[in-house]
């Protein structure tokens, strides 16, 4: 590896800033990674604008990125895997540089018949997306609501539904024209919400019973619809207020996690019910910013 190399920096002006940075040497549990690819993230650009001291932001520096593919070059002590010479695909700060230091828990393995600009913008969308089924409790043969269908992540949150045999997914756009797109991924139904009611919609989807998880990616009067009664669901919340992996530098990202901790037993919402009556039993939220 070489001693230096070029890297990008927030926090300097609203635009990134290269700069020729030391190749960090791996400490117990972290690899180094040659970066092949970087994805840009919508959090990236977030982030440059929080941080941008020209419009009265933080103005602290950070190096730039989370998204990255490559392959290991160097290894702390205590890491078994990846080896040397791996093709890993990952998301940790930092990443838009030519060597990416990183815990070893944060990379994959690329699969063979993927090339590195197709892995880089995979983990984070399937982490997301795969963690948000699991704190929901999704099991196999329950239905599944996925608003912001369309979204980045939204997209992959339909096909590791549909990969883990979900019995139904419902899918959410504001408008009729990805409806093909929700279709191809894997969506069993596609509500156009500029044009149908979701509560309604889901509701006559699912026989009047809702569905079992919902993943939200819209947030505001959208998560007050999929929230379960009040009556017979005791949501926690939890703000994560978080990017996928923020530097210490950051500033808040406007994200948040809610889940249910058990699933209450069913109780079928009537067939004209407001959104306050909900139309799932248990969800996660990843909310997008501004009202619907
Ligand atoms: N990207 C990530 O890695 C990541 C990670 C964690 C959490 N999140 C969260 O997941 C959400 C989606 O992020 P993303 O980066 O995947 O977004 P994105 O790719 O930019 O997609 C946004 C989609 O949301 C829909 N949308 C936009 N404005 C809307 C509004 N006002 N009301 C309802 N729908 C609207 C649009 O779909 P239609 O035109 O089809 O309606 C649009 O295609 C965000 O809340 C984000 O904070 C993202």
């Amino acid at each position: 590896m070489p001693e230096t190399m070029t890297a990008l920096f927030g926090g300097t002006g609203p635009e990134w800033t290269t700069r020729q940075v030391p190749v960090a040497q791996p400490g117990p549990g972290q690899i180094v990674v040659r970066a092949r690819a970087v994805a840009l993230n919508n959090a990236d650009a977030s982030m440059l604008a929080d941080a941008d001291p020209a419009q009265g932001c933080t103005g602290k520096e950070y190096q730039v990125g989370y998204e990255f593919a490559g392959e290991v070059t160097a290894v702390g002590g205590g890491v078994d895997t990846p080896a040397v010479g791996e093709r890993v695909m990952g998301t940790t700060p930092g990443s838009f540089a030519q060597y990416v230091l990183s815990d070893h828990r944060n990379v994959l393995p690329v699969p063979d018949d993927l090339g590195y600009e197709e892995a880089r913008a995979l983990p984070t969308g399937l982490l997301t997306e795969h963690g948000a089924l699991v704190v929901a409790g999704f099991q196999p043969g329950q239905s599944v609501l996925i608003t912001g269908a369309t979204s980045i992540i939204g997209l992959i949150g339909v096909q590791i539904a549909r990969a883990l045999d979900a019995k139904q997914i419902i899918a959410t756009t504001r408008t009729a024209a990805k409806r093909d797109l929700l279709k191809q991924v894997g969506a069993d139904t596609v509500v156009i919400t500029e044009k149908q009611d979701l509560t309604q919609a889901v509701l006559n989807a699912t026989g009047g019973e809702g569905v079992d998880v919902v993943l939200d990616h819209v947030g505001g009067q959208t998560f007050a619809a999929c929230l379960p009664p009040r009556s017979t669901a005791p949501w926690s919340t939890s703000a994560a207020s978080t990017p996928p992996n923020p530097p210490s530098t950051s500033t808040p990202c406007p994200t948040a996690t809610c889940a249910s901790p058990e699933s209450p037993s069913a109780s079928p919402s009537p067939p004209n019910s407001v959104p306050s009556a909900g139309i799932g039993r248990s969800g996660a939220h990843s909310g997008l910013s501004g009202p619907e």
